[in-house]
């Protein structure tokens, strides 16, 4: 619930603009205050009147407007609120930020503002991928800006790939996440892995599998919502980005293992990647050809166990958590799974064809430690996530440190 809570939506100028008159409501519904910006650029994808009559408030679009100061001032409109929330947040808004440009209400509000900052950018897929907005992007972010999407699908200027901005109800999540109430990992580093990895075997093919990064995303979600510092470290999936993580992609197992060393020091290490266990020894360069000759021979060498690599020292986190998923024997693989990579705890997911655990929203697993195993009932990937993160949570405390 978000009672009480007063929240300052500026609302920028992309296609993305309608989404956030649904926004205003469904957070009004849970009974927050949304007093709305709407930037010049906004105004041209929705109406001064559609803004006010959601947010029961007039709307504030200039700077200069002598009404506007006079009651209310760029100041005190961005200290008032509890919570900035800029969506859609477009690649010249974040610019402006980023540079601390303040030529209009919005950017000099966002600038004034002593008060967390959460952005929800949304922009085609070039834009998004061009280095100048990953910069400002990254940027903001180590600053303390907080960051949800943009996710991936069809764009409305008819491109796919990663841009949109994300859904009404994932922003209010985060939002709600942001004013939660205890959170008891606060103070603590945690870093996830996710996804599958691909291993390239020439510049167009890979061999990859079937994760779908759904149970790493979910569990990076909750260790921040409980307030650790989270970085996940996903392969490609298409699961929207979770709030309030650092996200860094990799595609090859290596890169995967790289990224977690430069993430340490940590004190929690979860690996729910499904990584691909053997890489082709030495890509081809260039795109290989059918010559109609022999098809060519995939000579497979072993990658790395992250898991195990990082279990193993130096620098290794006080808990470190694996994922084993089995077909058969589910628990006792998973006893000796734990034991053989050096890891604290083991959450042992069945994941034969009939439960639908592979790409699927339910697990059920067992959290297999060294004096106990808890058998789990069958729940979605998000409690999964959240009992999980709350047993972190109660490790912590027990050991006190
Ligand atoms: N894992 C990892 N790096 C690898 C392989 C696995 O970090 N190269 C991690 C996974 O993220 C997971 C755990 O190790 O947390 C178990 O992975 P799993 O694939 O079940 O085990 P394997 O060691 O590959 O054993 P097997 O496939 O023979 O069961």
């Amino acid at each position: 619930m978000l009672a009480g809570k007063r929240i300052l939506l500026v609302i920028a100028g992309g296609i993305a603009a309608y989404k956030s008159l649904d926004l205003i409501r469904r957070l009004r519904e849970r009974g927050a205050g949304v007093r709305c910006i709407l930037t010049r650029a906004g105004a041209q994808f929705v109406t001064p009147l559609a803004v006010a009559s959601l947010s029961e408030d007039r709307v504030y679009e200039d700077l200069f407007s002598l009404t506007d100061e006079s009651e209310m001032g760029h100041i005190r409109l961005s200290r008032e609120a509890d919570l900035v929330v800029v969506a859609p947040a477009t690649a010249d808004l974040l610019g402006k930020m980023a540079a601390g440009l303040a030529d209009d209400l919005a950017s000099t509000a966002l600038l004034a503002t002593d008060k967390p900052v959460l952005v929800a950018p949304t922009m085609n897929v070039m834009m998004w991928a061009h280095p100048a907005v990953q910069a400002n992007m990254a940027l903001l972010q180590a600053r303390g800006v907080r960051r949800i999407g943009p996710g991936s699908g069809e764009l409305a200027c008819g491109e796919v790939g990663s841009g949109r901005m994300a859904e009404p109800l994932e922003i209010v999540a985060a939002i709600e996440a942001l004013f939660a109430g205890p959170r008891p990992l606060a103070g603590r580093r945690a870093i996830v892995t996710s996804g599958p990895t691909r291993e390239p075997i020439d510049p167009v093919r890979y061999i990859a599998n079937r994760s779908s990064g759904k149970q790493g995303h979910a569990v990076a979600a909750a260790l921040a919502a409980a307030g650790a510092d989270t970085v996940l470290v996903s392969g490609p999936t298409a699961e929207p980005d979770p709030a309030g993580v650092s996200l860094v992609r990799v595609e090859t197992a290596r890169e995967m293992l790289e990224a977690c060393r430069a993430a340490l020091p940590a004190d929690i290490l979860v690996c729910a990647a499904a990584v691909v266990d053997w890489r082709p020894g030495e890509a081809a360069t260039s795109k290989l050809k059918k010559d109609g000759g022999t098809p060519p021979a995939l000579h497979l060498v072993e990658n790395p166990d992250i898991l195990a690599t990082l279990a193993a020292g130096p620098g290794r986190p006080a808990l470190v958590v694996g994922f084993a998923a089995e077909t058969d024997d589910v628990v006792a693989y998973a006893r000796a799974k734990r034991v053989k990579k050096n890891c604290d705890w083991i959450v042992a997911n069945d994941v034969s064809p009939a439960t639908g655990t592979f790409g699927g929203d339910h697990n059920t697993v067992h959290l297999v430690a060294a004096d106990r195993v808890e058998d789990w009932p069958r729940m979605t990937k998000r409690e999964v996530a959240e009992r999980l993160t709350r047993r972190v949570a109660a490790h912590f405390a027990e050991i006190g440190s």
